[in-house]
């Protein structure tokens, strides 16, 4: 019998429904070819139904998407909604009601793929950056007092309990371990001045990696000297390891060293719980509707899911299919210089991963 499973799209605002169908219709493609039934359930969370209907996300979004077995993301972000609202009130709200704690984002160059590094190549640039994805300063309480007086004051506190690092630093582990590359482990932050959220993490960094993970190489970098080593030696790293805002920042760092936004994808796991793949790039209103944006993003995105799920033959399809694709087809990642269409892109991938 076949193995089945129930997928949540969220295909949201600008570009995402466009490159979401893309990414479905490889999943079908791939689902037909390994003999998976995949059964799709769309929800329209994102800026037209808020416009429409003033509410952000219906009441049961969270509770309905945990059926699920894997939820697949475009993009939230509405030029007419003011920042922050949907971000907040959708993507944020379900990482953190999902308690999807982990944000993973793997950095891989592949063959064919432009890269602003100079001299370096698909050798050079792997690795994988483990994002705390439900703490720090994305939660911790803030506020601001007299606003618009000349005394206001604000703030935004970042917090981390000792179970929220742990449990990032064991998936991180775990996952450097299961990778099996140059199995080390680096962790990102700032010690020299965030001396209390900093001296927690890499307590614990060395105790659980002295304890329980002896196999694996124990790095540390700050924050800064990271963001420069990410352009001049990309090939020191294997995995990454850091707090929510530093990911945030970094990995858009990490995005454009592997081609840009058109190609970089991303996971909200929860490693008890459901996970949601998603595109890192934004919902490019400017390009929505023409047919030109790049769809590869997504469709990475729908591998990761299926890797997630522990259909590896069928993420492999999806892995290779893209690099076929960008060996014999695709000739620019930048939307409206692909040669091709957002959809003859699709259609491309879904044969070869159905091949
Ligand atoms: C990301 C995005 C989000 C974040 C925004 C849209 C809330 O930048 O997924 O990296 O800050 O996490
Ligand atoms: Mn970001």
């Amino acid at each position: 019998m076949s193995k089945s499973y129930n997928i949540a799209v969220l295909p949201g605002d600008g570009t995402g429904p466009e490159v979401v169908a893309e990414g479905v219709k490889v999943l079908k493609a791939v689902a037909a070819a390994e003999n998976l039934s995949l059964d799709f359930t769309e929800y329209d969370f994102g800026g037209e139904r808020y416009l429409r209907t003033g509410e952000v996300i219906p009441e049961t979004a969270v509770s309905d998407l945990q059926k699920h077995d894997g939820i697949f993301l475009g993009a939230i972000g509405h030029p007419d909604v003011k920042p922050g609202i949907l971000e907040k009130g959708i993507l944020l709200k379900l990482r953190f009601e999902l308690d999807q704690y982990i944000n993973l984002r793997p950095i891989k160059l592949l063959p064919n793929v432009e890269t602003p590094l100079k001299d370096k190549g698909p050798e050079e640039i792997d690795y994988v950056i483990v994002r705390e994805n439900t703490g720090g300063i994305y939660t911790g309480t803030g506020g601001i007092s007299q606003k618009g007086t000349e005394h206001e004051v604000a703030m935004q506190t970042m917090v981390y309990s000792r179970h929220q690092v742990e449990r990032c630093l064991r998936f991180a582990f775990e996952y450097t371990r299961k990778r099996n590359k140059r199995k080390t482990l680096g962790l990102v932050g700032k010690t020299n001045v965030l001396t209390y959220v900093f001296d927690l993490w890499e307590r614990v960094f060395h105790e659980l990696g002295e304890a329980e993970y002896p196999d694996i190489k124990r790095e540390y970098y700050h924050v800064d000297a990271a963001c420069m080593w990410m352009v001049k030696s990309p090939e020191w790293f294997d995995v990454l390891v850091t707090t929510n805002m530093f990911g945030d920042i970094i990995t858009d760092l990490g995005a454009i060293t592997q081609g840009g936004m058109g190609i970089a994808s991303g996971g909200n796991i929860n490693p008890e719980g459901v996970s949601m793949f998603e595109p890192i790039g934004g919902s490019a209103p400017k390009y929505t509707g023409q047919g030109i944006i790049n769809p590869l993003a997504a469709i990475g995105a729908a591998g990761m899911l299926l890797e997630n799920l522990g259909e590896d033959a069928a993420a492999k399809r999806v892995e290779n299919a893209v690099a076929k694709a960008l060996q014999n087809d695709i000739q620019s990642l930048a939307a409206g210089k692909m040669g091709m269409s957002t959809s003859q892109v699709g259609d491309k991938i879904a044969e070869y991963a159905a091949s």
